[in-house]
């Protein structure tokens, strides 16, 4: 093994996060390679900088007009659109995201965690923390209702064993009691979960009270001795509409919860800052027991990751992003825009779903948030409803392993809503009434 992993893995081994290391993870490290020692001459090559691959002349990367004339004169010097970008992501975003997210989240004041890291998207930001903390044969728990880039994700490419529990439990809202039991029946000291919310693909985000319940029925498995890495997926983050709805990632709770509870939060510029094909996402830790040490170690380690699958992340999508943040001229008032626009989607499809109470042949499971909504087809064939709207109604919706039907609300004009969830009605009726 590598001495520099070596020096992490001893850094990082009074940690909760040491006993989560997969032999990935044990193994990683960030080099003194080509990165390091770039910027180790960017301080003082003062004469000649003959180290990084990347064309330059008179200190500015080379570039073609053609491209560079498509960004407003004036707006972003050609370093900021073709260069590389650090590994880690451009300090400024990283900074800018960091009291970003304090300030969405306001519980996290005050709280020690890392500085995020920029990743290739929240699919690499889960891809990398499925790489270094989970092991062939891990359970990870989740809830039965969940995006299905997971099951690719861990149960494919690293090999764990998908430990699901039923989303809704009887009341109607996130099965709590469901959730505490799967974490305690994972086998062995250490225990996995990945919660996502507003969710993929039911559109639920728990109430201020169930989010609280959520925290404690993990802390309280975490008091039995049970070491839990709990993955908040905040891909949604921020479009709640109801005012009961918790508002806060619950990665602001379990930042500092317990000494035995390992918090992974990974969220992203994709539909916070609706920059979908930017790629751009961050990955952020925190656990009650962490040091500095142990988060400079879980962030060398990331570093090292990254390295080895993207090497750095879009350069201009990140400073594009830092611009809007910082200097935006529309930056509040556009997203508070596209915010009502989607709340507006979000009543007319809750309306016309509640058109259709009385039947039973589908039935909407509870949502409150997000870009979705999705029906329960009580068994019956998801698929065989979703090609038959295609084929017969030219509608697109997807159909989610087999039983659940997902309407995309975001991605249909408010003035179809009520026909789209009307027809997807009437297409189950003609199927199977
Ligand atoms: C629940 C969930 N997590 C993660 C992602 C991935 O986001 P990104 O496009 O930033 O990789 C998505 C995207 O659809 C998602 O629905």
């Amino acid at each position: 093994m590598n001495i520099l992993a070596e020096e992490l893995n001893k850094t990082l081994s009074d940690s909760v996060a040491y006993g989560f290391l997969s032999a990935v993870g044990r193994r990683m490290y960030f080099p003194k390679g080509i990165v390091a020692q770039s910027d180790e001459a960017k301080e003082k090559a003062k004469k000649y900088n003959a180290t990084v691959g990347l064309a330059t002349r008179n200190g500015e990367p080379f570039y073609l007009r053609d491209i560079y004339s498509l960004f407003k004169e004036g707006s972003l010097k050609p370093a900021q659109i073709f260069s590389y970008a650090p590994g880690g992501g451009d300090k400024t975003l990283r900074s800018l995201w960091k009291d970003s997210m304090i300030e969405k989240n306001p519980s996290l004041k005050g709280k020690r965690f890392s500085l995020p890291l920029v990743t290739g998207g929240l699919t690499h930001a889960i891809s990398m923390v499925a790489e270094l903390f989970v092991s062939e044969g891990d359970d990870i728990v989740c809830p039965d209702l969940f995006w299905d880039n997971y099951d690719l994700i861990f149960t494919d490419l690293i090999g764990a064993n998908a430990r699901l529990f039923p989303f809704y439990g009887e009341n109607g809202g996130f099965n709590i009691e469901g959730m505490k039991a799967a974490l305690l029946s994972c086998k062995g000291e250490y225990a996995r979960i990945i919660l996502n919310f507003p969710n993929n693909p039911t559109g639920y985000t728990p109430s201020k009270d169930e989010a609280k319940a959520i925290v404690d029925a993990v802390v309280s498995v975490a008091e039995t001795g049970k070491k839990i890495m709990v993955i908040s997926d905040d891909a949604y983050f921020g479009l709640f509409f109801e005012d009961d709805t918790e508002k806060e990632s619950l990665f602001a709770y379990f930042a500092d919860a317990h000494e035995n509870i390992f918090a992974v939060k990974g969220d992203a510029a994709t539909k916070e800052e609706m920059v979908w094909g930017f790629r751009v996402g961050f990955l952020t830790y925190a656990s009650k027991g962490f040091t500095d040490a142990h988060i400079d170690a879980l962030t060398k380690k990331t570093l090292g990751m990254i390295r080895c699958s993207v090497s750095n992340c879009d350069r201009p999508g990140q400073s594009l992003i830092v611009s809007a943040m910082q200097d935006g001229e529309h930056y509040r008032e556009d997203k508070a825009i596209i915010f009502s626009e989607m709340k507006k989607r979000y009543e007319i499809v809750h309306k016309a779903v509640e058109k259709h109470k009385n039947d039973d042949i589908l039935t909407p499971y509870s949502f409150n948030s997000g870009y979705f909504m999705a029906f329960d087809t009580h068994g019956r064939s998801a698929e065989e409803l979703r090609t038959y709207l295609l084929d017969k109604y030219q509608v697109g919706v997807i159909n989610i392993m087999g039983k659940t039907l997902r309407l995309a609300y975001c991605s249909v004009e408010p003035e179809g809503l009520e026909e789209l969830v009307d027809t997807v009605y009437k297409a189950a009726g003609e199927l199977w009434n």
